[in-house]
């Protein structure tokens, strides 16, 4: 007789949280650590999203994401999991964000496709610890821009280093596009597309822009700023811009980190 039809509630048979070894060993650990003590929640807004897509692994087949996020987000985002489920949530955490990664990820495809040869790149502002240009096979032919906080980029780059050192088929941690470049810059500041440019990026070849995740966290007048830079260089070439927006309401979840909103935003290009 099971415990419910004892008259008891049922224990919902959760498994544990399993971390894959690497994410245990102590140089992750310790780069991990870092990131809990010394970044802002700006900063570590990168980790709770790779938390995301680590999570709902089976549906955006992102290897590195356990990786990339550390124990903590990702403890934290399964305990909001299991809740969900245990109490028939009608949304379960982090489904957003996996629907968000294949949205852009199918775009980014097509956008790709639509080109026609004749040499691409795509720039993913406010990358994060996105891992597209590890992932996706449709990048083979293109050149990725990374673009976030120096910091960030750097404990990318390290952590993915450490996960390339101590294991022995490291396969994930092969970039499949043709180039990947990392280019530190805040996207506040007026001289992020000329360090683009620095890093080797053509403002005549063909460019899907991806801002996944970023412009929320800037102020209206940063956020019009940018899709303007964007807007002007697209004279040049074929220009696809991918972005996802908040309206107003949502911003209000945090108004301390949530700003730049647009119930509208097929209408912005009036204001480019
Ligand atoms: C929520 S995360 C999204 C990361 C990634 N696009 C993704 O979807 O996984 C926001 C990212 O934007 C970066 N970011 C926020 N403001 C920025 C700025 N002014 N300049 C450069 N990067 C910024 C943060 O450091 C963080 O990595």
């Amino acid at each position: 007789m099971s415990e419910e039809q004892n008259g008891k509630p049922e224990e919902w048979a959760w498994p544990e949280l399993k971390l894959p070894d690497l994410l245990l060993t102590d140089t992750v650990r310790k780069l991990h650590e870092a990131i809990e003590s010394e970044w802002d929640s700006l900063r570590q807004s990168a980790c709770q999203t790779a938390a995301g897509r680590a999570l709902w692994k089976h549906v955006t087949h992102d290897q590195l994401a356990e990786l990339l996020a550390g124990e903590t987000y990702l403890r934290s985002l399964y305990e909001k999991i299991k809740k969900d489920r245990c109490r028939n949530a009608r949304e379960v955490s982090g489904v957003m964000l996996a629907v968000r990664t294949l949205w852009f990820d199918s775009k980014i495809e097509a956008a790709l496709s639509s080109f026609d040869g004749g040499g691409a790149q795509v720039v993913l502002l406010g990358a994060g610890m996105d891992a597209r240009a590890y992932r996706l096979s449709c990048l083979k032919e293109t050149d990725v821009f990374e673009v976030d906080f120096p910091e960030v980029l750097q404990m990318k780059t390290t952590t993915l280093q450490a996960a390339t050192d101590s294991i022995n088929d490291n396969q994930y941690v092969r970039v499949t596009a043709k180039s990947l470049n990392r280019v530190a810059a805040d996207i506040r500041d007026n001289d992020w597309l000329q360090k683009l440019q620095i890093s080797g990026f053509v403002p005549e070849k063909n460019t899907v822009w991806v801002l996944e995740g970023i412009l929320y966290y800037l102020s209206h007048s940063h956020a019009i700023e940018v899709l303007k830079i964007i807007a002007d260089n697209r004279a040049l070439t074929r220009t696809v811009l991918l972005a996802d927006f908040m309206n107003k309401s949502s911003t209000t979840l945090s108004s301390s980190m949530f700003h730049f909103h647009s119930d509208w935003p097929d209408r912005l290009s009036c204001h480019l």
